[in-house]
């Protein structure tokens, strides 16, 4: 089965193809992202309208990779995100199940993470239950997943998500000033010695519980930096050990405490080079294996939304595709 994925949650414009959901046929991918540094941060209307630009264009790459009669069915991301980007992928979504007649399947943003993992390995190796870690720029969940679209929340973040913190505190750092958690993360790399390790809080490490808390993280970098003189990669690379450490031994936690099968990392932040690593010590000490996506996939695409709808594929009534309609705010139990 040929399933198209649409993706337009925030500033990526994204379409692909998925075979099986697993196998990409074709991966697009543009992005608004230079539009939105003089700002800091991310313009809605802005990022609503290059949406548009882009639409067509990504639609067009994709159908000269696999023409569009050989599509079985649609699936186009429905929140959370930005509403105006979500209208846009959601329309051309409709529009498309309608002019060709095929099935439309929208899908959970987050839950789309996970399936970078079914694309970035062979699915039959994920066994379940698996412990799912959702790190993006807005959101941090720990997940554990019995099957395909049996899921159950156990905790995450109270403020801040992983990827704000990165960003917030590559503005404080004065590293980026837009989504700099990569930037930050290649500074903190070069950090031979660390005059000021363990000098930051690890937030709600020792709590027994599955949740998150980053923005006191933030305030904390804020102090440290305003107070002497610390080379910026030494409180960089403290960051982050902090952000990771908790990342970590939370996900183990949960791990252990439902003695899952699998763990699986998904989202923007699973790209981070120090989380994979020392993830992937502690999963082996355990003997649990750890799934991690490919970086290609890591961000927001189309693929991930494609492989998600071809694990929990349920066909809609005409009444039903009537009614779907953009949720910004649609959280991974909805
Ligand atoms: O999943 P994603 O692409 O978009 C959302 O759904 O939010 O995640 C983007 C987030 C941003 O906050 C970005 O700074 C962060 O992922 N990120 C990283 C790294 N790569 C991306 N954070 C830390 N280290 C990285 N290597
Ligand atoms: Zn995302």
């Amino acid at each position: 089965m040929k399933i198209l994925g649409i993706e337009t949650s925030c500033d990526e414009t994204a379409a692909s193809v998925v075979e099986n959901g697993t196998t990409e046929l074709a991966f697009v991918v543009a992005s608004s992202k230079d539009f939105h540094e003089k700002t800091g941060g991310v313009v809605p209307e802005i990022a609503a309208r290059k949406q548009v630009d882009f639409m067509i264009p990504v639609l067009d790459q994709v159908f000269k990779e696999v023409p569009k009669e050989e599509i079985d069915a649609i699936a186009v991301t429905q929140g959370p995100g930005l509403i105006g980007s979500l209208i846009v992928g959601i329309e051309a979504a409709k529009a498309l199940a309608l002019a060709l007649d095929k099935p439309l399947v929208p899908i959970n943003h987050l839950i789309a993470h996970f399936y970078a993992n079914f694309i970035s390995h062979n699915p039959a190796d994920i066994k379940f239950p698996a412990l799912v870690l959702v790190v993006s720029g807005g959101h941090t969940d720990l997940v554990l997943m019995h099957d395909h679209g049996d899921l159950q929340y156990l905790g995450g973040t109270l403020d801040d998500a992983a990827g704000e913190a990165f960003d917030k505190t590559a503005r404080i750092l004065d590293i980026a000033s837009y989504l700099g958690g990569p930037q930050l993360s290649k500074l903190a790399a070069t950090c031979k010695q660390n005059s000021v390790a363990g000098s930051l809080p690890r937030p709600l490490l020792n709590k027994d519980n599955y949740d998150f808390s980053f923005s006191g993280l933030k305030t904390a970098v804020k102090r440290l930096w305003a107070q002497n003189d610390f080379p910026v990669e030494e409180v960089a690379c403290e960051f982050e050990t902090a952000v990771v450490d908790v990342l970590v031994e939370k996900t183990i936690k949960a791990a252990s405490d439902f003695s899952v099968q699998s763990i699986l990392l998904g989202g923007g932040v699973s790209a981070n080079t120090q989380l994979r690593s020392r993830l992937q010590l502690r999963a082996k000490e355990l003997e649990i294996p750890l799934f991690l996506p490919e970086l290609r996939l890591c961000g927001d695409n189309a693929s991930t939304v494609a492989s998600a709808a071809f694990y929990n594929f349920t066909p809609l009534s005409l009444e039903d595709f009537k009614r779907i309609s953009p949720n910004p705010s649609l959280s991974i139990t909805d």
